[in-house]
């Protein structure tokens, strides 16, 4: 039987360890939810880095028996990998360039190294379970290099590859020693899928730039193959976060909401720890609200939630102790006896907490510096049942292609994003229902299960041509 094999970096599962037991929870993640109905199915399965260093064999043994049972294959890396793969290339090289932070990208050959070893690493046991006839999907920057091997060892299999991050201009791209092996790698895929227009331009620019290949409108022929390259907007599960404002946990969170900030406006922030998130920036733009506005002083608080993230980088280091600055300076600089302006906790919580949150929260402030997509906009717009409540966009974050109806802001732009939060908590309510019901519209419709459906049927379509052109 024809099966489907997801590969991404990480698996769509928590580990945790106690005294050598190692127990597995399946992730809330976007992602995970949205290939949930794929991945379980029949002998389906889905490939990647459980997320824990796990050394001993025996204990590999353990944790793979366990994976097996839920339809996941672990690829184990190690310490070296960690610093080298994931830390080093994907995070020091790939990700800085493509969110446009080239200041921030080192330039490594061990980084290089241990990436194209790790995208080896990954082809080698997706050899072993993959056979003639499946479809493999595989998910973002980590593995750019995948579909190439693949497609070296197994030239009719057919090959998906979305990439979650954004794909930068050409100049930012070439500053890569690498780009035309990354290129080459991607170029393995049938069907390429980005988030936006933009990110589609960029890679067949860069494409056409850099490699001996010829491309049409969205078509791309290399070595007499032609590879389809798509844009496949993400969404969310919008039914789980419309539902969930009715569940008693979250009801109850509400209303502990309620009492706490009583008669306060909450302006919300939550991203992972990332200097692509325009967290310091959002942090002056709150400040100088408070400056400016000194109405607003013991009224208006910035709940901001960071995840902690990637905290071995060491950008991401020095990110977190700028933020504890800067969220001390602002406390002590406006705070009075019986309020915070900031209420800042570094630390995941669980959905239940994040939908009171998006449920009792007046306006949600995501100004990204630059985002593939991000989901924490839609998953605010999803939440507010009551149609009420105002969302702060960045236009470097995909979404805001989608959610035009959002107050949309330059995130550099400091005192735009400070006059959106003063238009936003001065909005009627008519305008933010106007608003926040076009939203609604657009991320119940454009959900995760119709992303999904759409790009696999896209694969498949885009597999029927190429086998057409084959027999011809
Ligand atoms: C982004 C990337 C994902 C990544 C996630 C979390 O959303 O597109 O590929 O998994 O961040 O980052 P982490 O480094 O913890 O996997």
């Amino acid at each position: 039987m024809r099966k489907t094999i997801i590969v991404s970096n990480r698996l769509p599962v928590k580990i945790s360890e106690t005294e050598g037991d190692y127990s597995l929870q399946p992730s809330e993640g976007g992602l995970a939810t949205g290939l949930g109905s794929i991945y379980r199915e029949g002998n389906n399965i889905w490939i990647g880095w459980p997320g824990q260093e796990i050394t001993d064999q025996k204990e590999q043994e353990k944790v793979t028996k366990k994976l097996r049972k839920m339809n996941l294959m672990p690829v184990y890396l190690t310490q070296d990998e960690i610093n080298n793969f994931y830390e080093g290339f994907s995070n020091e090289t790939l990700w800085p360039v493509f969110h446009y932070m080239a200041v921030y990208a080192h330039y490594e050959q061990t980084y290089w190294d241990a990436y194209y070893q790790v995208n080896k690493k990954f082809r080698d046991i997706i050899m072993k379970v993959a056979e003639p006839g499946d479809t493999i999907w595989i998910h973002d920057y980590q593995l750019l290099l995948l579909p190439g091997m693949i497609r070296a060892e197994m030239p009719e299999i057919s090959i998906g590859f979305f990439q979650h991050i954004p794909f930068p201009s050409f100049e930012l791209f070439r500053l890569i020693p690498w780009r035309a092996e990354i290129l080459e790698g991607m170029l393995g895929a049938d069907l390429m899928g980005f988030h936006t227009f933009d990110d589609t331009r960029h890679f067949l620019n860069a494409a056409s730039r850099i490699l001996p290949v010829t491309t049409t409108a969205n078509v791309v022929s290399y070595n007499d193959r032609a590879i389809v390259v798509e844009t496949f907007p993400m969404g969310i599960d919008y039914n789980k976060y419309a539902e969930m404002g009715s569940d008693p946990e979250v009801l109850q969170q509400i209303k502990n909401l309620k009492e706490n900030f009583q008669n306060d406006r909450l302006v919300l922030s939550i991203d992972r720890l990332d200097y692509s998130k325009g967290i310091l920036q959002r942090l002056q733009a709150f400040e100088l609200l408070l400056q400016l506005h000194p109405e607003y002083i013991g009224k208006v608080v910035l709940y901001m939630i960071v995840v902690p993230s990637r905290d071995q980088v060491p950008q991401y280091k020095e990110l977190r102790d700028e933020i504890d600055k800067q969220v001390g300076n602002i406390n002590a600089r406006f705070r009075t006896l019986a309020w915070h302006p900031i209420q800042y906790f570094y630390r995941s919580f669980p959905l239940e907490t994040l939908s009171a949150l998006y449920n009792f929260a007046d306006i949600c402030l995501v100004t990204p510096m630059r985002d593939g997509m991000n989901l924490v906009s839609k998953e605010y717009v999803a939440s507010r049942n009551n149609n009420d409540g105002v969302l702060i966009l960045s236009e470097m974050a995909g979404a805001s292609k989608e959610l035009i109806d959002a107050i949309i802001v330059n995130p550099n732009n400091i005192g735009a994003i400070t006059r959106a939060i003063v238009d936003a908590l001065n909005m009627p309510l008519p305008e933010q229902q106007r608003r926040m019901k076009q939203m609604r519209t657009v991320v119940a419709k454009f959900n995760i299960n119709h992303w999904v459906k759409l790009f696999m049927t896209r694969l498949q379509e885009v597999n029927e041509m190429q086998q057409n052109m084959l027999a011809r």
